[in-house]
């Protein structure tokens, strides 16, 4: 699974977003230690602040099948992440974050996207 293959992954599960409102459909693959793909994508409620975004929802699906920090490889997304995102993304100590910013493929890591960042550690 290169990285293009799994923004790949991520542009076409875009399509099952739930995104009445703002109609940003964002879709999210993550790419875990063992190979194993998770997909992702916004969930968003009429109460707008309770959406959630992708990258959380593909996340909690990982972890819900018995993955955690250290089996995060790489995620790939079809939109840049949010700053909530971001510290979710240093969390689980991912390697890598693939994302399409202006018209860009853009690769860096949480720290980069997240500098000094907070950490309970
Ligand atoms: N969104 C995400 O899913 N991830 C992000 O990192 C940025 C924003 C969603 C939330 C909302 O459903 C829509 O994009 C517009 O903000």
């Amino acid at each position: 699974m290169t990285d293009a293959d799994l923004l790949s992954r991520a542009d076409a599960i875009a399509a099952r977003a739930y995104a009445p409102y703002s109609n940003f459909h964002v879709g999210v693959a993550v790419l875990l230690r063992d190979g194993t793909v998770v997909e992702g994508v916004n969930v968003e409620n009429a109460a707008y602040p309770l959406t959630v975004c992708g990258e959380k929802n593909a996340i909690s699906t990982a972890i819900t099948q018995g993955y955690g920090p250290g089996d995060f490889e790489a995620l790939a997304v079809n939109a840049s992440p949010c700053g909530g995102c971001r510290q979710w993304l240093w969390q689980m100590k991912f390697d890598r974050v693939v994302f399409r910013h202006a018209g860009k493929v853009v690769t860096m890591t949480p720290a980069e996207l997240l500098p000094e960042t907070f950490d309970d550690l």
